[in-house]
């Protein structure tokens, strides 16, 4: 394992869709360990915007950080934001995720995903940025059936839009590094859940039903024998090891652009069926009676993938850590959190 940098607190950093899920977090663990923090957000209504204003109220008490709002497909903002600020370390997780809504508005996936990554790219070109670090995501393997998945796998048959810009966005990102020299570092997200998550994503539709009184839909055929596996990640695990790797930009070499991309991913798929009785036991603990979801069972969705499961290996070798947190601790956090937020205890 080579030796890892630690934390540069001197250092400014830009984190794009630091009003989402992962940007809030990684956000405040920079601003509490002292650094400085520009974050952007365009606050899209795609999913609940209070709760963007939630995660923002927790970033606001920090001095150092600065909020513009902004959207990255609009360039001369970019390039504005960019000189007056002079980041050093740049991190795009500004994007419209979620992989079942491009097929509904593919317009908005071009637009944040592949115009707005490209203005990030042209900025840190212009700008000597010592890091650029963007989300790509699990996604990108699209239906491969060999697991875990390392990132040496094929990543050419994307079964999404959205897994397609994700997948562009590791192309454009290794050109501009083998171009222009930009250090530039791709993660690959696997299925991240926890406290101030995204309501567009199942875990926490099943709570809202459940709460509504509604029955929730589960995409997986009925199928209990053949379920679908996803490799469910916590969301500090997450920002640990964007951590770790944040102050290590890819060194590159001879002939070699410094660009690599990692899995960040639990190595610890579940099936689709354990993870929704966990969730009904910890939201169960959390209101002190039995939660029982009424479910319906559906087939699988286009774009939906059977399996995701990671291989870590290549983030451990690199820095030293791998996700570690279970579903059971990860899930009792974000049942609390929701019960509390939503003032249902
Ligand atoms: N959460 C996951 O499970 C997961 C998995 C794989 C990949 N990812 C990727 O990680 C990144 C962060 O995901 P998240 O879960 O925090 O999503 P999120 O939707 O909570 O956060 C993205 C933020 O970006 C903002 N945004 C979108 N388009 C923008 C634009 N054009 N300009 C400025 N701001 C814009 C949104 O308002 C939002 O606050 C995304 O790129 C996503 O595709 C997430």
């Amino acid at each position: 394992m080579p030796a890892c940098e630690s934390l540069d607190i001197s250092k400014t950093y830009l984190i794009t869709g630091a009003a989402g899920f992962i940007g809030c977090f990684l956000s405040r663990n920079l601003l509490e360990k002292g650094c400085r923090v520009i974050g952007i957000d365009n606050i899209n209504d795609y999913y609940e915007v209070n709760l963007k204003y939630a995660r923002l109220n927790q970033l606001k008490i920090f001095e150092k950080f600065v909020f513009v709002h902004g959207d990255i497909s609009d360039k001369d903002m970019i390039t504005k934001i960019f000189a007056e600020y002079k980041p050093d370390i740049v991190v795009n997780l500004a994007a419209q995720a979620g992989v079942r809504y491009s097929i509904e508005n593919p317009d908005a996936y071009i637009q944040s995903n592949i115009v707005g990554f490209f203005n990030i790219l042209e900025a840190c070109r212009h700008h000597s940025v010592g890091h650029l670090v963007y989300a790509s995501s699990s996604s990108v393997y699209g239906a491969n059936k060999k697991v875990p998945f390392t990132e040496k796998d094929s990543v050419d048959h994307p079964v999404s839009l959205y897994a397609a810009t994700k997948k562009s966005n590791e192309l454009m990102a290794y050109t501009y590094s083998h171009l222009y020299n930009i250090s530039a570092t791709g993660l690959r997200f696997f299925t991240v859940y926890g406290p101030l998550g995204r309501p567009d994503m199942a875990y926490f539709g099943f709570a809202q039903k459940y709460f509504t009184g509604e029955p929730i839909t589960i995409f997986n055929n009925g199928d209990f024998a053949n379920d679908l596996y996803r490799d469910f990640t916590y969301i500090d695990d997450i920002v640990k090891g964007m951590e770790h790797l944040l102050c290590n930009p890819p060194p590159g070499g001879e002939n070699e652009a410094p660009h690599q991309v990692f899995n960040v991913g639990n190595n610890r798929p579940e099936k689709l069926m354990v993870f929704i009785t966990t969730l009904e036991k910890c939201l169960s603990r959390s209101i002190g009676r039995e939660v029982v979801f009424d479910k319906k069972f559906e087939p699988m969705k286009p774009g939906d993938v059977p399996a995701t499961y990671a291989s870590t290996d290549l983030l451990y070798q690199a820095t030293g850590f791998r996700p570690t947190t279970t579903i059971e601790e990860g899930l009792q956090k974000f049942a609390d959190w929701y019960c509390e937020y939503y003032r249902l205890k």
